[in-house]
C-alpha cells in the first residue's frame, strides 16, 4: 500500500466545514503561534461561561502551567445549564444497552439527573475538594456521576470496568478517595461483569472510603455493607422532593482539579494524570468543532469506554460542552453479531463515528457483508484514535464504512494531553492514510533526537511538544517530581511524548509508536513492568520479562518470558494459569497472549533485562530455533549483551 495516496477534502464537505480551507487552518495556527494569549483568550470569552473573569490567559513556569488564572467557571455548567434556554429539548444521549434496552436523554433531563445526583453526593457529606472513584459500565449514570462530581468540585477518578479489584484498590489508595460510585454489574458479551464484587474485594484496607453508591444495572445479588453501601435510587428517594432537582453549580477556580485518570507509565505503578477545569474545557470544546466539524444537526458516536481518556474527553466533556447529540453504547461490537454497530448507525442516523484501528481490523476480518446489510449513508465523517492506523485498514474504513465520501480524522493524543493534538481539520487538510497530518492551533510538535535537535525531514525521531496547551496535564497526582522527570527531562525543556515519529517532506506527521516500555494493546495502554510485577507475585515464577508483540488485530499483544522456581511444572497448565493470573491482577484486557517459559533471561552484564532483544525475538523471529530454551536465549543474550553494555 503506497503511503503516497492523498485524499483532498471533498468539495461538498469543505463547503460546509467549520474550517473550510487550508488557508483558514493556517490562519488559526499563525495567530495561535504568534499571539497565544489573544487567540485562547478570545475563544475562552466567546465559547465558555464565566462566573468571574480570568486575569491571565496562562502562566507558564516550566514545567508547570496554569490557564485562565483568577477565573471562576464550572465544566458541568458549560456542559448542561447554558444549553437549557435554547436547547433543553435536544437529545444529549441516545443510549443503547447491550441487551438492547434503550434510553433517550435530553439536555434538560440530563441536567435534572445530574442535579439530583449531586444532591445525593451532598447528602452523604461529599463536597468540593473531596475525591470519588467511579467504577461503572457504559450506562448514562456513569456520565451523570462524572458531571455531578464536576458540578460540586469533587475530583473524580473513573476506573475502567475491566480493571481488577487489585488495580482498583491501588487507585483508591493513591487518590485517597472518600467515595466509590459503582453498579452491581454491567453486560459484556451477554455475561455479567460483577463490578460490586470487585469493589468489595478492593475496599479491604481502604480506610478513606466512607460511602459506596450502587446503581442497579443487572439486578443481581450483591453484598451491601450497612452504613457504607447505599443504592443510588434509595439515596435519591430520600432527598427532599421540594429541592431535589436544584443544585447550583459551584463557582470553581479555573484550575480546580477536575479529574485524575490513571494510566500506565514505564514503572509498575500507574500514574495519576491530573486534569483541571477551564483550559481542559475550552480545548475539548474547540477540538469538537475543529476536528469533528461538529454542527448542531450531527449525531456523533464515539465508541470508546468512559473509563479511558477518550471517553472522558470525547463522550462526556467535549460533546456536551459543544451541545452535541451523542450515541452511547454499553456493549461490544460482536454482540449479538458483527452487524450491531451498523444497526446502531442506521437506527440513530449517526453522522460522525469515532473508533479505534483495532475495532476496524476486527470488523475487516468479518467481511463486508455486515456493513452492507445496513444503511450507513448518514455518516459524513469518520475518526480513528488510540494507535497508528495501517493504510490498509484506513482504506477499508474509508471505502466500506465511509462510502468513499467521508474524510477520516486520524487523531493523535494521549491521556496526558487531555485532547486531540495532531489531526486533520477535515475541510482543510488533504489526508494521507496513516498520518495524523498536522497539529491543532497553538500546538508545536517537533521530531527531534535526544539532545532536542530536530531530525531531517523523513527521518525518525522522538515526538516532543514545545509549548503548553490548555488541556495539558498539570502534574502527576501527588508526585510533581515524577511529572517533571517523566515528561520534561528526557529532552531538556520540552514535553516528551514517549512516541517515535517522522515528518515527511510535505510536513505531515507520522506517529510510529512508543519508544518506552509502554505497550499498546487494542489501543489500551499497558506497561511491561505492570505485567511483570503481576507475574512475579505468582508463587511459581522466579523472573519475568514482558514485551509487546505485533498482532494483526490488536496492534500489539502481551508476550511474557518467564523463568520458574525450582521444581516440576506442567508448562501447559501453568501457562494457562499465569494468563488468568495476570487478568485477575490487572484486568482481563491485560491477559497475555503468550507465555514463553525459559531457563534464563537475556541480561546485560550489569544485570538489566534486555527487553529490546526480546522485542526483536517476538517481532522478527529472527533468532533461529526454539527461543524458549535456556540454550538459545543464553547464546543470544551473550551476543547482544556485549553490544548493550559497550
Ligand atoms: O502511542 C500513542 C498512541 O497511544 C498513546 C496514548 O495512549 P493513551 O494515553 O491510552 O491515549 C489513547 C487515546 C488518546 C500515544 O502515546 N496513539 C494514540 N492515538 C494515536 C496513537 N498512535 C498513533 N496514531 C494515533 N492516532
Amino acid at each position: 500500500m503506497s503511503q503516497e495516496a492523498i485524499y483532498p477534502p471533498p468539495a461538498a464537505f469543505a463547503a460546509q466545514a467549520n474550517v473550510p480551507s487550508l488557508e483558514a487552518y493556517q490562519a488559526l495556527c499563525a495567530k495561535a503561534a504568534e499571539h497565544p494569549e489573544e487567540f485562547w483568550g478570545e475563544l475562552a470569552q466567546k465559547e465558555l461561561h464565566w462566573f468571574a473573569p480570568y486575569k491571565n490567559v496562562f502562566e507558564w513556569n516550566p514545567p508547570f502551567v496554569k490557564w485562565f488564572t483568577g477565573g471562576k467557571t464550572n465544566i458541568a455548567y458549560n456542559c448542561l445549564d447554558r444549553h437549557l434556554a435554547t436547547n433543553g429539548g435536544k437529545v444529549a444521549f441516545h443510549w443503547e444497552g447491550e441487551p438492547g434496552d434503550t434510553r433517550t436523554i435530553t439536555y434538560a433531563e440530563l441536567h435534572r439527573l445530574v442535579c439530583r445526583f449531586a444532591n445525593v453526593l451532598k447528602s452523604r457529606g461529599l463536597n468540593t475538594g473531596d475525591r470519588a472513584i467511579i467504577y461503572m459500565p457504559m450506562v448514562p449514570e456513569a456520565a451523570v456521576a462524572m458531571l455531578a462530581c464536576a458540578r460540586l468540585g469533587i475530583t473524580h477518578s473513573v476506573v475502567f470496568g475491566g480493571f481488577s479489584a487489585e488495580a482498583l484498590r491501588a487507585r483508591i489508595q493513591d487518590l485517597g478517595a472518600q467515595a466509590v460510585i459503582t453498579a452491581d454489574g454491567g453486560w459484556r458479551r451477554k455475561k455479567e461483569v460483577r463490578l460490586k464484587d470487585a469493589v468489595d474485594e478492593s475496599l479491604a484496607g481502604c480506610e478513606t472510603i466512607h460511602t459506596v453508591i450502587v446503581h442497579r444495572r443487572t439486578g443481581s445479588n450483591i453484598h451491601m455493607q450497612a452504613g457504607r453501601d447505599f443504592y443510588w435510587a434509595d439515596l435519591e428517594a430520600a432527598l427532599d422532593p421540594a429541592t431535589a432537582n436544584d443544585c447550583p453549580a459551584v463557582e470553581l477556580d479555573s484550575e480546580h482539579p477536575l479529574y485524575v485518570l490513571y494510566t500506565s507509565g514505564t514503572t509498575g505503578k500507574p500514574k495519576g494524570i491530573l486534569h483541571t477545569t477551564a483550559g481542559y474545557n475550552l480545548f475539548l470544546h474547540m477540538t469538537m468543532k475543529w476536528v469533528f466539524d461538529l454542527k448542531p444537526s450531527d449525531v456523533y458516536w464515539c465508541s470508546a469506554d468512559i473509563g479511558w481518556v477518550t471517553g472522558h474527553s470525547y463522550i462526556v466533556y467535549g460533546p456536551l460542552s459543544a451541545g452535541a447529540t451523542s450515541i452511547m453504547y454499553e456493549g461490544t461490537l460482536d454482540t449479538p453479531d458483527f452487524g450491531r454497530w451498523w444497526s446502531i448507525v442506521e437506527r440513530y442516523k449517526a453522522s460522525i463515528l469515532y473508533t479505534s484501528p483495532t475495532a476496524i481490523r476486527a470488523l475487516i476480518r468479518q467481511g463486508e457483508q455486515w456493513p452492507e446489510k445496513y444503511n450507513l449513508t448518514s455518516l459524513r465523517l469518520l475518526g480513528s484514535v488510540g494507535e497508528p492506523i495501517n493504510p490498509a485498514a484506513w482504506e477499508w474504513y474509508h471505502r466500506v464504512i465511509g462510502g468513499s465520501r467521508c474524510p477520516i480524522v486520524d487523531t493523535w493524543w494521549q491521556t496526558e494531553t487531555g485532547g486531540i493534538l495532531i489531526a486533520p481539520m477535515p475541510g482543510a487538510v488533504a489526508l494521507k492514510p496513516g498520518s495524523g497530518t498536522f497539529p491543532m492551533p497553538g500546538v508545536l510538535p517537533e521530531v527531534v533526537d535526544l539532545s532536542g535537535k530536530p531530525v531531517p525531514a523523513g527521518a525518525e525521531g522522538y515526538l516532543v511538544l514545545r509549548r503548553p496547551w490548555p488541556a495539558m496535564l498539570r502534574t502527576i497526582w501527588g508526585d510533581p517530581k515524577r511529572y517533571e522527570e517523566q515528561y520534561w527531562s528526557r529532552v531538556p525543556g520540552v514535553y516528551f511524548t514517549g512516541d517515535a515519529a517522522r515528518r515527511d517532506a510535505g510536513g505531515y506527521l507520522w506517529v510510529l509508536g512508543r519508544v518506552d516500555d509502554v505497550m499498546n494493546v487494542s489501543g489500551h495502554r499497558l506497561s511491561t513492568m505492570e505485567v511483570e510485577s503481576a507475574l512475579v507475585k505468582h508463587p511459581a515464577v522466579a523472573e519475568a520479562a514482558v514485551v509487546g508483540k505485533p498482532h494483526e488485530i490488536t496492534g500489539q499483544a502481551v508476550c511474557c518470558f518467564v523463568t520458574l522456581k525450582q521444581g516440576a511444572h506442567d508448562h501447559e497448565a501453568l501457562g494457562k494459569e499465569l494468563r488468568q493470573w495476570v487478568a485477575h491482577e490487572i484486568g482481563s484486557f491485560a491477559r497475555p497472549e503468550e507465555i514463553r517459559f525459559t531457563e534464563g533471561l537475556p541480561k546485560t552484564r550489569s544485570g538489566k533485562i534486555m527487553r529490546r532483544l526480546l522485542r526483536e525475538i517476538v517481532t522478527t523471529n529472527s533468532v533461529s530455533g526454539d527461543v524458549t530454551t535456556l540454550e538459545d536465549l543464553s547464546v543470544v543474550s551473550k551476543l547482544a549483551a556485549q553490544q548493550e553494555d559497550d
